[in-house]
């Protein structure tokens, strides 16, 4: 079901890898809603080829640029300006640790990964709001939105530097929200989105145990790819006006749980 939410808005969108990340299905919703948009990965990720056939269906325009780099940014913003003007939204849907990836553990933390961490799943962040502030990209009322995980305010065991990526994230959110919202009436806010069967999420050691853990205790079950899609067009649209510096759990209740009969059931002796 379409409602016309985003007629007339344009924006960028971050992180479409394949037909399972989550901000492919953001593109998805934000076309059907009526959105004009850029898709943008890192060049490695476009070379990979799926994103193609998404900008092609959704009408959108492709550029390379690695999130980390100010010029790649530059040029990504240019090309928004050159075929919009100025812009309602952004989607900051990007991350990766290379300590995850080498299954270092927490407490052998290799700090050059650490700082890569940091700078491709969080500054990364800052750099687009920061760059678009400075050239004036987004309009009023615009929205930036950026995708965290629960782990930025409890311990997930595996998790390992994300945690401190996403609280970092979360953070920015919170104070260029403040920033964007006092000069320019952006609006800046999080989504918090249950474990979701992606490239980046299946990363995580123990992905299929927290994916089934977070299944047994959310009351609503977890949020798909295309719930959290959802909330991202509401926070895009105008219903969403006065909403900003805010972290959303699209999580099917997971936030407020402390245990559920599921999971009681789950761990109890068998007799
Ligand atoms: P994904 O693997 O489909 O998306 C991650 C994207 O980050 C990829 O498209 C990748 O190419 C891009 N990326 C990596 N380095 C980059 C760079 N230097 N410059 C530009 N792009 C770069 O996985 P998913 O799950 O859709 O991830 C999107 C966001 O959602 C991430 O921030 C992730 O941490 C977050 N998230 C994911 C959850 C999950 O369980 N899958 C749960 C909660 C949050």
């Amino acid at each position: 079901m379409a409602y016309g939410l985003l007629a007339g808005k344009t924006g960028i969108l971050t992180g479409a890898l394949d037909e399972h990340s989550i901000a492919w299905k953001v593109a998805e919703r934000c076309h059907a809603e009526g959105a004009r948009f850029i898709l943008t990965n890192a060049p490695v990720a476009l070379r990979m080829g799926g994103i193609q056939q998404l900008a092609e269906r959704t009408g959108a325009q492709l550029i390379p640029a690695d999130a980390t780099n100010l010029d790649d940014l530059g040029k990504l913003y240019d090309a928004a300006k050159e075929q919009f003007g100025q812009i309602d939204f952004i989607l900051h849907s990007i991350g990766m640790s290379p300590n995850v990836r080498k299954g270092r553990a927490y407490t052998d933390l290799s700090y050059e990964f650490l700082q890569k961490t940091y700078d491709i799943s969080a500054i990364s962040f800052h750099k687009m709001m920061q760059l678009a502030y400075q050239r004036d990209l987004i309009k009023e009322w615009g929205s930036v939105v950026a995708l965290s995980y629960i782990a930025a305010q409890r311990v997930f065991a595996k998790y390992s530097d994300m945690t401190e990526a996403k609280a970092l994230l979360e953070s920015f959110a919170r104070t260029f929200g403040y920033h964007y919202g006092k000069a320019k009436h952006v609006r800046v806010n999080t989504i918090s989105q249950s474990p979701t069967k992606t490239t980046a999420g299946s990363g995580v050691a123990g992905f299929d145990t927290m994916y089934d853990f977070a299944e047994k205790m959310s009351p609503l079950g977890n949020a798909t790819a295309e719930d959290c899609a959802n909330l991202v067009v509401f926070l895009f649209s105008d219903l969403s006006r006065r909403l900003t510096m805010q972290n959303f759990y699209s999580d099917g209740g997971f936030s407020s749980m402390g245990i559920s009969e599921e999971v009681l059931e789950a761990i109890a002796p068998k007799a």
